[in-house]
């Protein structure tokens, strides 16, 4: 039988929560269509700093390496700071295995409450393609003087034009493969920053020559934060630097009814390297332990997982049987206005996934 090597990295808050119930639908989805997965469980994350001294394993990445996927759920501690558990996890994850595309859908289904007011089911179906290894997040500064009134901090944001043109050129070419709008919305913002983002557009408009039947439009990242609320149905693939697409992402989650709901994929197009699928949300400190966190995220990223590994038909049969028990109503976590628990919901989906 078709075995799937995938590597689990619950975490930290609603990770340690969310994966079990994602899993479960893993393993339903392959006793339906007919593989099965091999789970590699990694104890990485804050307890295991709090243990080690580090967030993961000396030679983790080498670890990692050699399997498919790896399924991630969050990470984040509010005993410790953010830039030491996402610098030591998830973000040197994302850059070693190369992992350029993320990508963020955002569908507004049946049984799902958009805080916009007056919005169908279906109405808002869009992905957003966030570039994942630079930009912003590139690791590139420092600190003078730390502590004092002389303090100087520099983060330096860092364009390439591999880095930019092969995330521009996967979006178009996910536009092309959707076969919805046709159309790519490229975010940036280079009335303010006429170096970077000047250059992101110049990219922008030189790829798109490649792309005739594809419609583009440039829209400056503070316009495309009121366009994501104002006129959210008209969008159908947006492409943006690593921090814009972040923020969009946390607002494209929660204009289709909650943060609970949105899925994230990080992929190395190239399958050179594993990929990496989790939720878009964090850890969930407000809410951890209590069986309060939604894993539809979770679960989706696990069909996204599927997706990528070439099991088109059962990741299909998951992301549909989200939608009928959102639809149906009857067993939803609170942010969606339900009373059913974390592990209620993933019992749900897996008993429909196997029928
Ligand atoms: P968050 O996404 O953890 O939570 C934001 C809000 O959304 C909270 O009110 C939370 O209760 C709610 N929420 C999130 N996921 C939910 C779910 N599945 N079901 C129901 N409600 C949900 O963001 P935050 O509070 O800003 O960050 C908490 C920690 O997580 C921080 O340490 C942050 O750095 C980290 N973080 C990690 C990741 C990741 O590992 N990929 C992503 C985002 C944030
Ligand atoms: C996300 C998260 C991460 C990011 C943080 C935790 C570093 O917010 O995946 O959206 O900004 O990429
Ligand atoms: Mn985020």
């Amino acid at each position: 039988m078709k075995t799937y090597r995938v590597a689990v990295i619950a975490g930290d808050g609603i990770g340690q929560e969310v994966i079990p119930a994602g899993i479960k639908v893993l393993e339903a989805a392959g006793a339906r269509f007919g593989f099965q997965f091999e789970w590699t469980y990694f104890p990485w994350g804050s307890d295991y700093y709090f243990e080690h001294g580090a967030m993961m394993a000396a030679d983790a990445l080498d670890q990692l390496r050699p399997l498919d996927a790896i399924y991630l759920g969050a990470v984040g501690d509010p005993r410790l700071q953010d830039n030491v558990t996402l610098n030591g996890l998830l973000l040197p994850i994302r850059r070693t295995f190369d992992q350029y595309a993320c990508v963020r859908p955002a569908v507004l289904y049946a049984g799902a409450r958009s805080p916009l007011a007056g919005k169908q089911a279906g109405a808002i179906d869009f992905i957003v393609v966030r570039e994942n290894t630079e930009g912003e997040y590139a690791q590139i500064g420092g600190n003078l003087y730390t502590g004092s009134a002389d303090e100087v901090a520099i983060q330096t944001a860092v364009f390439t034009r591999h880095g930019t043109e092969r995330v521009i050129r996967f979006a178009f070419e996910l536009a092309r493969k959707r076969g919805k709008k046709g159309l790519l919305t490229s975010v940036s913002k280079a009335n303010a920053q006429g170096y970077s983002m000047a250059f992101w557009d110049r990219v922008f408009a030189e790829v798109s020559r490649d792309y005739p039947d594809i419609r583009t439009e440039s829209l400056l990242v503070d316009a495309a934060c009121m366009d994501l609320v104002r006129r959210p149905e008209s969008f159908d693939v947006m492409v943006a630097s690593n921090l814009f697409g972040d923020i969009l992402t946390d607002l494209s989650a929660i204009i289709t009814g909650s943060l609970g709901l949105a899925p994230s994929a990080n992929l190395n197009p190239e399958k050179k390297y594993p990929s990496m699928f989790e939720p878009v949300h964090g850890s969930a400190p407000d809410i951890a332990g209590r069986g309060l966190a939604n894993p539809l995220a979770t679960i989706l990223a696990g069909a996204m997982m599927l997706e990528h590994l070439g099991e088109a038909e059962a990741a299909r049969q998951v992301e549909e049987t989200v939608a009928k028990v959102l639809a149906a109503g009857r067993t939803l976590t609170p942010d969606l206005g339900g009373t059913a628990k974390t592990d209620e919901v993933g019992a749900a989906v897996s008993a429909q996934v196997e029928d």
